[in-house]
């Protein structure tokens, strides 16, 4: 059983102009126990829709989301409830994920109070426990977020995402409102962490280096699709999908060398809508391979060398 199972999920939102938002068309994707997944693609590709649904706050339009396998299509409260103990989200953003008004010790207690697992002084030691994991101390408790760096403020809410000891942790662009001097330090404690517990997670962001440095395969999505799936190595040393390859070019390589013999794969035009989205293959507006079929045909994911691609020319 794998701690995350997404089979052919959709989302769609009422549209403004009648047709509904497509937000997430067709995702089959899986996070296999103590495993990283990250998934990347462009801004309104789609991914944030994945990561709300799978903790539950999004229902699914159609399709099946497990975790640890418990069905969250159509599940009643109690299930939600009892699953998003399992699936715990860190938001991008850790000053609207935390309530201004509540000590950082109360905030991290918080789920383990409303759920009736501590209280009194066992709270109090178990919330010492999580700030100590997070590497905050046991007086911070009593502070307020204010008081607290943006960095600081992420830890916090890191450690309030533990404190159920969650199977799977879903981080949306975990760092990208942090300033870049303390995003290395927050995405080494996740890793830490995650060893630490053995916990999966699915790790959104926009950023391939980021991408890189944590995760252990990567799902690359466009306009709610997944154009392909990869181990880390072979997605950044071989990418097979041109949507994938134009991605990477976009990322600087930090050896000049390198980035001077980096081909040039310049990403054509505008992402075109998920209400009005291509027929066939959805990238093919601004493929430079671009060929008859695309326009046809969607194309299904299927094995390439080390990567599952949904290309017809791949
Ligand atoms: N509640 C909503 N209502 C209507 N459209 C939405 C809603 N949430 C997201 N969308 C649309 O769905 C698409 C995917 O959004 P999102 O999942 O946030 O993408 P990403 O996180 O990759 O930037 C975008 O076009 C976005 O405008
Ligand atoms: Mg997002």
């Amino acid at each position: 059983m794998h701690t995350l199972e997404i089979s052919d999920l959709k989302v769609h939102f009422p549209g403004r102009h009648g047709a509904p938002v497509r937000a997430v068309d067709g995702v089959s994707l899986h996070v296999a126990a103590g495993e990283t997944m990250g998934l990347v693609g462009e801004s309104g590709c789609g991914k944030t829709t994945v990561a709300n649904t799978t903790v539950g706050l999004l229902g699914p339009s159609a399709g099946s989301v497990k975790v640890m396998g418990t069905e969250l299509a159509g599940a009643d409260r109690r299930t939600l409830r009892a699953v998003r103990a399992r699936a715990q989200m860190v938001f991008q953003d850790p000053v609207t994920s935390l309530n201004p008004r509540m000590t950082i010790g109360d905030a991290v207690g918080e789920p383990l109070y409303v759920r009736g697992i501590a209280s009194g002084r066992a709270l109090r030691e178990r919330v010492a426990g999580l700030l100590d994991e997070v590497g905050l101390r046991p007086e911070h408790a009593g502070r307020y977020p204010h008081q607290f760096s943006g960095g600081q403020r992420q830890r916090i809410v890191i450690a309030r995402a533990l404190a159920l000891r969650p199977a799977l942790l879903v981080c949306d662009e975990p760092v990208s409102a942090l300033d870049v001097s303390v995003r290395a330090q927050i995405l080494n404690l996740l890793v830490d962490l995650q060893a630490r517990h053995g916990m999966s997670s699915l790790f959104v962001s926009h950023d391939l280096a980021v991408v890189r440095h944590v995760c252990d395969r990567v799902a690359v999505m466009y306009l709610g699709r997944i154009a392909e799936v990869a181990g880390r190595d072979a997605l950044f040393a071989s990418p097979r999908h041109p949507y994938t390859r134009a991605l990477l070019a976009s990322v600087p390589e930090p050896d000049p060398v390198v980035q001077r013999a980096k081909p040039r794969v310049p990403l054509a035009g505008e992402i075109p809508s998920p209400a009005d989205p291509p027929a066939g293959c959805r990238f093919h507006t601004r493929c430079p391979m671009v060929a008859e079929v695309c326009r046809r045909e969607v194309p299904a994911l299927r094995a390439v060398g080390e990567s599952v691609v949904a290309c017809h020319l791949a």
